[in-house]
């Protein structure tokens, strides 16, 4: 009776693998979502950059965008991301970090002029480029990238802060989605991502 059931056992077991073997095999020649259709992240845009200049997406084409949507007075979650972000640019060979352009964009164009702007991204990396524009102009280019953002009353009389998604998007030359760095990436790991991707 003990080896009959212990048989047994052993017959579930292996249909037990089999079946899971099966599954795993599906399951990884089923195509990725990702093969056929990119993640709809991105599309063009119209801004003026730190300088007063109107820029469209088509200016970054043949770059590697790295685009990061945030605003000056934020607090906390920003200028970390963006700190992260120049150290790990200086950690790339010259080569590469040539090809990657960072790119800032204000989620807040009613406080972020293009002169506050300007001041912000030069505390950060020399290559940093800071843009602006219209609340429709800025509406506009943060559904493309899909970034959530929502005014939230401060507690100083007429302030307010930004609840935003801190998302930073890697774009390769043609304005396709690549990557992304979530909020809090290690400076190390995104210039051994950005090494592995930039061509
Ligand atoms: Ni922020």
């Amino acid at each position: 009776m003990a080896d009959k059931s212990g048989a047994n056992m052993a017959k579930w077991l292996w249909i037990g693998v089999i079946a899971v073997a099966v599954g795993l095999a599906t399951w990884m020649m089923t195509p990725s979502p990702t093969n056929d259709a990119r993640p709809l992240i991105g599309g063009p845009f119209s801004l003026i950059n730190q300088d007063g200049e109107r820029v469209t997406e088509k200016d970054f084409r043949g770059r590697y965008m790295l685009i990061y949507f945030g605003y000056t007075y934020c607090p906390d979650v920003c200028p970390v991301d963006l700190q992260n972000m120049s150290v790990a640019l200086d950690l790339l060979d010259p080569g590469v970090l040539d090809r990657v352009q960072p790119v800032f964009v204000t989620i807040d164009p009613e406080r972020d002029t293009v002169e506050v702007v300007r001041k912000y991204v030069s505390l950060f990396h020399p290559k940093l480029l800071g843009l602006t524009g219209s609340e429709a102009e800025i509406a506009e280019a943060a559904k493309a990238y899909r970034v959530y953002r929502r005014k939230v009353d401060s507690e100083a009389e007429g302030e307010y802060l930004m609840d935003h998604s801190a998302i930073m998007f890697l774009m390769d030359p043609d304005g396709n989605y690549l990557a992304h760095f979530s909020s809090g990436f290690a400076p190390q790991a995104m210039a051994a991502r950005l090494a592995e991707l930039v061509k």
